[in-house]
């Protein structure tokens, strides 16, 4: 009974509230016994000044953090862990801080992508291996929340998911400026004399004014926004800034309610269904999310054991255009995003596509999280109706054709209309090196008609899958005015970025693809709307050529390049490490 004045706001409440005994406490193995190793255990704790009663027979909860110095998106991830063990503590829990691997998208070389599966593997270790009965993952950094995820979901204990925060809007001399989106605009600017040296320097101390994730609807905000329509976030987390102070304030819910979730034994295999991966793929294609979480989004259903194609999500693109408008494909940022109601209103823009039926981390369903949210007035240009797309055209186009047998993706929503369908001649480069070392040459032979393409940048010949697809626009072009460009690379692309780029071409060049074979000045055909991406070179010509192709030598020879060389899959297939995609199952390390 609420006697106070207002809206009454229910606690959530497990659809299922069976509770576990505290000896079924995972931490009981390790805490509860009264032999040698239980005796060790609770002394090693007191060592540090926690009492028996502290670790015995209460949820011990990881708090995962991928904290560090110079990952300047999780750089506040370090103080708001004292929210959520706030959190944890007021709800009878215990928690104990795990750090983990940082990935910071901009500084880690060759790229966050290379390690997104050693996270997983980390996560899931770390969680395996200690006295822990649920996990708080604090991450938003592109790879951090599906890494973070992907060793969750393996583990299958309970874990919510506590993203990052988006940053302040920036602005710049009268702009609204995106990060990354922006970026590649001036850089193209200054590179045709537009803007000068000095307001180049000025950009950049501008670009990013607080602590969190890229503000555009970039690969980071995409995943967040995933990771909570998967029901692993508390509802309307993902675009909270993470400068604001609710952001603290929902770090503490959550730890608050994982303790519960312990209690409940509601675990990610609860959550996660065909209909939940399903619910995701019509979000991602609403949000305009970034052509990454195509790869992203195949692996965590992969370790879910759901069944989930690059063609149903091209289905999908099909039935829902982008509806968010925000930075690359649209006008707005994150931090407009949310004011104007955030995922929670957007999913009621799209709840004919959702089964309102899948369970989350509130215990509650989608249905009932989402029950009262509403766009905000005025906010209707930010998140749009289904009638009334910002592009029509579709966050994600699947293609095929004797250039990707296995398929390759383009964002036509970030691409300009004219060229959706187009024949130019190839303008090949070998590698980035190649390409870095030619582009501006001024005797490249270049139009506005060719297609650029990048070989060797795909999982295996990055190494790791880089964001080298949006390949620059030659100089020479830029001072005629040409902005855009047909580009195909077995690259991936920043969500942040925009351009007519085919991406992640499959297979690969470096493990033979037939773009491996493309030579300057070869035709290739881009048709969106027939999904078809063809090298029009006869087959016997390519015949002759694949006789005379020689695999490159090996990237790696020794350490995790050489476990990553030899068990990544394809971006069809999620990149993942083909011995961690079966659905995880609890190998319980023994106690003794
Ligand atoms: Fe971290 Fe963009 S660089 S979210």
């Amino acid at each position: 009974m609420n006697d106070l004045p207002g809206p009454v706001v229910e606690p959530p409440v497990a659809v299922t509230p069976e509770r576990k005994t505290r000896d079924q406490l995972r931490s009981w193995r390790w805490f509860g016994t009264g032999d040698t190793r239980g005796f060790s255990h609770r002394s090693r704790m007191q060592q540090v000044g926690i009492r028996r009663e502290e670790v015995m027979g209460r949820p011990i909860i990881a708090v995962v953090n991928t904290w560090s110095e110079i990952s300047t998106c999780h750089r506040h991830l370090r103080e708001r862990a004292d929210s959520v063990k706030r959190g944890i503590l007021g709800a009878g829990g215990f928690p104990i801080e795990l750090p983990a691997m940082s990935l910071g998208e901009v500084m880690v070389k060759p790229t966050t992508m290379f390690y997104r599966n050693f996270l997983a593997m980390e996560c899931e270790e770390l969680l395996r291996s200690h006295p822990v009965d649920g996990a708080v993952l604090m991450g938003g950094c592109d790879k951090t929340t599906p890494g973070l995820l992907l060793g969750a979901i393996s583990m299958d204990i309970p874990a919510i998911y506590v993203p990052a925060g988006p940053q302040l809007n920036g602005h710049f001399q009268g702009v609204k400026v995106g990060v990354g989106t922006h970026t590649r605009k001036y850089y193209d600017e200054l590179r045709s004399g537009l803007i000068t040296e000095q307001q180049w320097i000025d950009l950049e101390a501008a670009m990013c004014r607080s602590h969190g994730t890229c503000n555009t609807m970039g690969t980071a905000s995409t995943m967040t926004s995933i990771a909570e329509v998967l029901g692993f976030c508390l509802p309307g987390s993902t675009s909270i800034p993470a400068d604001d102070a609710a952001h603290p304030r929902m770090a503490a819910d959550a730890g608050e309610r994982l303790v519960s979730m312990v209690w409940e034994d509601l675990k990610p295999s609860r959550l996660l269904t065909a209909q939940s991966f399903s619910n995701a793929a019509s979000t991602y294609m609403a949000l305009g999310g970034s052509t990454n979480c195509a790869v992203h989004l195949i692996a965590m259903a992969r370790r879910a054991g759901v069944a989930l194609t690059l063609d149903q999500l091209d289905a999908r693109a099909r039935e829902i255009g982008v509806l968010v408008n925000l930075m690359p494909s649209g006008d707005y940022l994150m931090e407009d995003f949310h004011y104007a109601g955030g995922l929670p209103a957007l999913l009621r823009r799209i709840e004919a596509h959702l089964d309102l039926t899948a369970l989350t981390v509130t215990g509650r369903t989608l249905g009932e999280n989402i029950a009262h949210a509403r766009v905000a007035p005025g906010s209707e240009d930010i998140i749009r109706a289904l009638d009334n797309p910002i592009s029509d055209r579709g966050a994600l186009a699947v293609l095929y054709g004797n250039l990707a047998p296995d398929g390759a993706v383009i964002k036509p929503a970030a691409a300009e209309p004219a060229l959706m369908r187009h024949t130019g001649p190839a303008v090949v480069f070998e590698d980035m090196r190649d390409m870095m070392k030619r582009i501006d040459d001024p005797a490249l032979v270049v139009d506005a008609r060719s297609v650029l393409v990048l070989k060797n940048a795909g999982p295996l010949g990055g190494p790791g899958f880089p964001e080298w697809g949006n390949l620059p626009i030659p100089k020479k072009l830029l001072a005629q005015g040409v902005r855009d460009m047909v580009r195909i690379s077995d690259a991936r692309m920043s969500g942040t970025h925009y351009g007519t780029c085919v991406l992640h071409v499959a297979p690969e060049a470096f493990i033979g693809g037939p773009l491996a074979l493309v030579r300057d000045g070869d035709l290739i055909e881009l048709d969106v709307q027939a999904r078809l991406l063809e090298l029009k070179v006869d087959a016997a010509e390519l015949a002759l050529r694949r006789a005379d192709w020689r695999a490159p030598q090996p990237r790696f020879e020794r350490g995790y390049g050489q476990m990553f060389s030899a068990h990544v899959t394809q971006a069809p297939l999620g990149c993942d490490f083909d011995f961690l995609e079966k659905p995880g199952t609890l190998a319980e390390p023994d106690i003794y």
